[in-house]
């Protein structure tokens, strides 16, 4: 039986939806309750729900064989993975975002605010810009509206949140989807049913 961690949630769901329709379904995982485990063994699969940004520490610890995480957390945290699939779900950009108006002179370090702060430091290395980081956990469009940063490096989805606190978008950094991974030894030991997966993954993908 294969092991998947799926991410809690709206998108976990929208990504499940494939895995059914790509042939490993659990029907158990639709009845709504609380549990967070579900298995089928004739579809050889056991799912679990986990945290979006925890599914990257499963995977790549083995707990799971295969799973779902964002591109954005691939990137921030760089976990030692397969990355097979682009699902083209869950997506949205990862952007530098600043007050309306605000102009960067170049003349002092920059403040960054951002939970994630390893793109933002290799995106500004990257053009060779000074910039001091300052690290939150959440809530991070109200730091350059306090004055606790100058800009800030998050998730543009929709653009309202950016909209309704008077922000804009001043460079756009890379684009974010959901990604199929894999744990590296279980690829080994069960490269056949997950390349399966993968190419039936791919196929609802394009759908
Ligand atoms: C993300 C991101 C933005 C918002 C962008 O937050 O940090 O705040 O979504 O979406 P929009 O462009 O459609 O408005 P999330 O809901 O993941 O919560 P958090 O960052 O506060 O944890």
């Amino acid at each position: 039986m294969l092991n998947i961690a799926l991410p809690k949630g709206r998108l976990g769901e929208k990504v499940y939806a494939m895995f059914e329709a790509a042939g490993f379904p659990c029907p158990s995982i639709l009845e709504n309750s609380r549990k967070l485990i579900f298995e089928n063994p004739e579809a050889g699969v056991r799912y679990f729900w986990v945290k979006p940004s925890d599914v990257a520490i499963y995977v790549e610890r083995g707990a799971a064989d295969i799973g779902v995480a964002g591109k954005d957390i691939l990137l921030e945290y760089e976990p030692d993975i397969y990355e097979l699939v682009d699902l083209g779900v869950g997506k949205c950009r990862m952007a530098v975002a600043a007050p309306k108006g605000f102009v960067d002179t170049g003349l002092r370090t920059l403040r960054v605010a951002t939970k994630f702060s390893r793109i933002a430091q290799n995106h500004y290395t990257a053009v060779g810009r000074d910039i001091e980081l300052i690290h939150l956990n959440g809530s991070i469009e109200i730091a350059p509206i306090l004055g606790l940063s100058d800009v800030i490096v998050d998730i543009v989805e929709t653009g309202t949140t950016l909209r309704e606190n008077n922000l804009e978008v001043i460079e756009e950094i890379v684009p974010i989807s959901a990604r199929f991974i894999s744990n590296k030894a279980s690829f080994r030991f069960h490269r056949g049913e997950i390349e399966k997966m993968a190419s039936y993954l791919l196929r609802e993908a394009g759908r």
